[in-house]
């Protein structure tokens, strides 16, 4: 049996809505002769803006749905398939909206929020679909935190195994357990740490290892610590990044929302 996931939920029962919109409004517009250019205040305008707003209202109200849909992950998966299918169907409702009449203007404006908050959607859509599977992978059904107090533990060992061993040898662990996830936000922002004091130290203690026989556990102490150290950083990096999009995503609907309502008033204003 086939599992629903985003795409085809409900045997793709949202892309087909999406379909049949945009395909109703596309037939209306070719078919529609306005005596008029065609633009927002045609009949067909006004029905395709009232579809258009209707249409972002209830986008905007998944952000509640999200919250109150938590527990039941079945019904979250139908509205965000939902979301994703009527949201790029909006691309097709807003365009043939305007008529394709662009210009400066508040009625533009919404329509370039509009887009522009699509595109967002489909953007965040390739963080979304891969990162929260890989997220939970990578921690090997660990938290954070629970690596992060490996790494403590791991310190708290080095710090003892360190008065075996010379004291060049011993300032290159104590660097390497100084050594956070990240350097700075550029570096979580590329998920890679240009200078990393702890792979400096498995490197050094790996040449040093043919030599010394006595450096194994202190060796196999700073592997685990470089291992846990990737695993937070490659969670920090998606992490990093499905936050974004997303603070970038919800601000923008929202200032889409308050062109929408500019728009309708000074409609409704100048009748
Ligand atoms: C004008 C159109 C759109 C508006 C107003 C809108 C608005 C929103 C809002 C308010 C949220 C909730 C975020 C939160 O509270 O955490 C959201 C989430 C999301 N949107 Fe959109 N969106 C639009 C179009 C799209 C499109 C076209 C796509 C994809 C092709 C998309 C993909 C997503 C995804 C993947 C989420 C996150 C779902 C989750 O966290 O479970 N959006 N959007």
């Amino acid at each position: 049996m086939i599992q629903d996931n985003l795409f085809n939920y409900k045997r793709f029962a949202f892309l087909k809505c999406a379909l049949l919109l945009t395909l109703l409004a596309s037939f209306a517009y070719l078919f529609d002769q306005p005596r008029i250019n065609a633009n927002g205040g045609t009949w067909l305008g006004y029905t395709l803006g009232t579809i258009g707003a209707l249409l972002i209202l209830w986008l905007m109200w998944f952000g509640v749905r999200k919250r109150q849909y938590s527990n039941e992950a079945g019904n979250l998966r139908g509205w965000v398939s939902a979301h994703i299918y009527l949201g790029l169907a909006l691309a097709v409702v807003a365009t043939l909206h305007t008529g394709f009449q662009i210009g400066w203007n508040i009625h533009s404006l919404a329509y370039v929020l509009t887009m522009t908050t699509i595109g967002t959607g489909v953007w965040g859509l390739t963080f979304y679909l891969r990162y929260p599977t890989e997220m939970s992978n990578v921690l090997n059904r660990q938290s954070p935190e629970q690596i992060v107090s490996q790494i403590e533990t791991l310190d708290r060992e080095a710090g003892k195994l360190c008065k075996n061993i010379n004291d060049r040898l011993a300032r290159t662990v104590s660097e390497s357990t100084k050594q956070g996830i990240f350097n700075s936000r550029r570096s979580q922002r590329l998920g890679k740490v240009k200078v990393c004091a702890t792979e400096k130290a498995v490197d050094i203690l790996q040449s040093e290892l043919t030599r010394t026989d006595s450096l194994s556990e202190i060796y196999r102490n700073q592997v685990q610590r470089l291992r846990a150290l990737k695993q937070l950083r490659r969670y920090y990096h998606m992490r990093y990044w499905l936050e974004l999009w997303l603070a970038v995503h919800v601000p923008l609907s929202f200032g889409l929302l308050a062109a929408l309502i500019a728009h309708v008033l000074s409609v409704f204003i100048y009748w």
